[in-house]
């Protein structure tokens, strides 16, 4: 069976203090322990989540640069992650995406990158509401998909992948998918990992739902067959997370 995964996305969010506030929760709450928890805070407070927080949450970088080190200014190589035990992270937010411009192609070569280096990635794909409206949701999806298989060596390459569906209309808004529309979509991704990698593959990845998650709409999204688990931003940053870790029955 695949174990339940919910990541935290802090994004561009926080200070020291409420950083180190919310760790301390997390430290003191009842977590389930056949959940897999990960959180990815600002890159700046990366050394100082991982120093504070207990052993049994993993740390996500929300971005790595596709080269070993040198010079490029402002990023950060995936080797140092590993040596301040950044043992994941985030690809292919929609924020990167569309605001930083990012292709697939960027994605897919960030993502190669990190899984050769050892890095796990939670890699984010989904569709913006022009896409749903004009009834291209699984295009979009495949086609990111296919982008990042290409660049993939083989199946085994995928143990180390979890994908985040997030649909763009979700993220923020407050107007998070049905139980049925975010299915829908995990169902066929699911499906076009059976077809376009291996049935091993498509029975072990699991695909974790994003956009607008909360204590209040996560248990019933949590019993959709196919959705393993939650890439939670706003609700990350609150009491209200363990909520969401806690929400498979
Ligand atoms: P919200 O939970 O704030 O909608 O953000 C979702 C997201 O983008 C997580 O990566």
């Amino acid at each position: 069976a695949r174990k339940f995964f919910v990541g935290g996305n802090f994004k561009m969010n926080g200070t020291i203090e409420s950083v180190k506030g919310i760790v301390k929760n997390l430290n003191a709450a009842q977590l389930d322990p056949n959940v897999e928890v990960v959180i990815a805070p600002p890159s700046l407070y990366l050394l100082l989540v991982r120093e504070h927080l207990n052993s049994k949450i993993e740390v996500a970088a929300q971005n790595v640069f596709d080269k070993p080190n040198g010079a490029f200014t402002g990023e950060i190589s995936v080797s140092q992650l590993k040596d301040s035990k950044i043992n994941w992270t985030i690809l292919g937010h929609s924020e990167r995406r569309t605001i930083l411009r990012e292709t697939d192609g960027v994605v897919a070569s960030k993502t190669k990158f990190a899984l050769d280096g050892g890095i796990g990635v939670i890699w984010c794909c989904g569709e913006s509401l022009e896409d749903r409206e004009a009834g291209k949701t699984l295009d979009v999806i495949t086609k990111q998909l296919e982008a990042l298989r290409s660049s993939l060596a083989g199946p085994e390459a995928w143990k180390n992948v979890v994908v985040a569906y997030e649909p763009i209309w979700a993220i923020g808004t407050g107007k998070v998918a049905t139980n049925q529309q975010a299915q829908e979509v995990h169902e066929a991704i699911r499906k076009w990992l059976k077809e376009n990698v291996s049935e091993t593959v498509a029975e072990e990845t699991r695909i974790l739902y994003g956009g607008s998650v909360s204590a209040k709409n996560c248990k019933d999204l949590a019993k959709e067959k196919d959705i393993d688990g939650f890439l939670v931003g706003g609700a990350s940053l609150k009491p209200e997370f363990v909520d969401i870790i806690n929400s498979k029955q």
